[in-house]
């Protein structure tokens, strides 16, 4: 079995240079089926969300080629199956912006529950409302969402709550929908406006993405063309924290800084110097951090992505914290993981109370799911001794080269294979 083992004490040092995100790149890739022309597709981060969903494009008869790790070149203009292979919706969660991309494109689709990392109840009822609103048919039959319709009409959508999932599956559906579509309160996140960019520049006509009113005139017909992904806010994010930790000093390149104020103005509360410049952040870590209160909440609130990682972060403060999670149900699974490190994490429904100044010690982990996994990792820098975290599998679902960028910070960082 494969572990990630980070012998902790180092301080993390230098520069890094930041991927493309991936919650944008798994919501466009799925998007390219409603391009008329061949799309290139670039700064995509190399991981497995990105690899299964160019797989799923195949399989439903796209063309798609890496011309290097980043870039993948797309034509879909022969897409012409609507069902998606169960495995291939399992992979990841992003597989449900097939239905809005299918149903769009061919009037139909059949999209197997998505998979992604679990984190309690994840519904997709907005998502299904939404496609109803337009004029789609939609049942649920065999955990498999069938869409049919006779060419979509432009309606007005409000979303019970800013759902990220929902915003961009019903954007990228009405793209060809007659008419005007409104979606009211929508999400305001990153990649909503990076895939609202994305299908504009390949002919779409949607105004007001990263407002809680996006707009969308139907057109007809979609082309072709290249587009640059936005850089990822969670891993630089990640970094950002994994620098404030280890007591280091890091310099984050290549990110967007507006994406990161939650964050920064978080670790500057807590002592840390954070300074930024036109596509760079650089965190200063503190040896007497102050503990201090996160409260998670959709853009440009603080992202529940980091939640796990800042957790880490406080174990470090003087003094305890208080986590509200205000986004999902389950999402201190990694509380139990945390324990076996040291921590001391107590868990009442929405909220987790950190108690600082811990001195975190190695052990063997498991990630519970993607962002679990990298708060470990996280933790682990900062802890006496090895750490072993296991169950690498969902860290590879949406990190590039993590140990590779962290061993160039200074990290005692390296992947092992160890018999059970
Ligand atoms: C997306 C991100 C995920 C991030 C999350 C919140 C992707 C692929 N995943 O997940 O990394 O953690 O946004 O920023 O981009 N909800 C409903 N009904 C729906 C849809 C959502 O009740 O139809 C609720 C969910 O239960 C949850 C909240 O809305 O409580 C947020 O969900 P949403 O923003 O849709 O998250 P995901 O698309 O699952």
């Amino acid at each position: 079995m494969e572990y990630i083992s980070i012998k902790g004490g180092n301080r993390l040092c230098g520069k890094v240079s930041m991927s493309g995100a991936k919650n944008a790149s798994v919501a466009i890739l799925p998007a390219a089926i409603t391009c008329g022309g061949v799309v290139v597709i670039d700064n995509l981060p190399q991981i497995e969300d990105v690899t299964n969903l160019a797989k799923a494009l195949e399989s439903l008869g796209a063309k798609c080629e890496f011309t290097n790790n980043n870039t993948l070149v797309v034509d879909a203009t022969c897409v012409s199956k609507h069902a998606l292979d169960a495995n291939m919706a399992k992979s990841t969660r992003a597989s449900y912006y097939f239905m809005g991309a299918l149903l769009g494109r061919l009037g139909r689709a059949e999209v197997p529950q998505p998979g992604g990392c679990d984190l309690g109840v994840r519904p997709i009822d907005y998502h299904k409302r939404g496609f109803t609103t337009l004029g789609a048919n939609c049942t649920d039959e065999h955990d498999v969402v069938h869409l049919s319709c006779d060419g979509l009409k432009g309606a007005n959508i409000y979303l019970d709550s800013p759902s990220v999932g929902a915003t961009i599956n019903l954007m990228i559906a009405s793209v060809f929908a007659e008419g005007v579509t409104m979606i009211e309160n929508a999400a305001k996140e990153p990649h909503v406006v990076d895939t609202a960019n994305f299908l504009n520049k390949m002919g779409a006509k949607i105004t007001g993405a990263g407002t809680a009113t996006i707009r969308i005139r139907g057109v007809k017909k979609l082309g072709g063309g290249e587009y640059t992904v936005i850089p990822d806010p969670i891993e630089t994010g990640t970094y950002m924290i994994a620098a404030a930790i280890t007591g280091g000093d890091v310099t984050v390149e290549n990110v967007i800084p507006k994406h990161m104020e939650s964050l920064s103005s978080k670790l500057r509360e807590m002592g840390c110097i954070v300074e930024e410049g036109g596509d760079w952040i650089r965190v200063q870590g503190n040896e007497n951090l102050k503990a201090c209160e996160v409260k998670t909440a959709y853009y440009p609130g603080f992202p529940t992505d980091l939640q796990p990682q800042m957790a880490a972060l406080l174990c470090k403060a003087n003094g305890s914290s208080i986590i509200t999670e205000n986004i999902f149900e389950q999402r201190y699974r990694y509380a139990s993981e945390f324990k076996r490190l040291g921590a001391n994490i107590k868990i009442d429904g929405r909220m987790a109370v950190v108690k600082g100044n811990c001195r975190l010690k190695g052990a063997t982990v498991h990630a519970t799911d993607l962002r679990a996994g990298a708060a470990l990792i996280v933790a682990g820098l900062a802890a006496n001794g090895e750490t072993l975290v296991g169950n690498v599998c969902h860290i590879d679902r949406g990190y590039e080269r993590f140990e590779d960028k962290l061993r160039s910070l200074g990290a005692d960082i390296s992947r092992i294979t160890k018999d059970e």
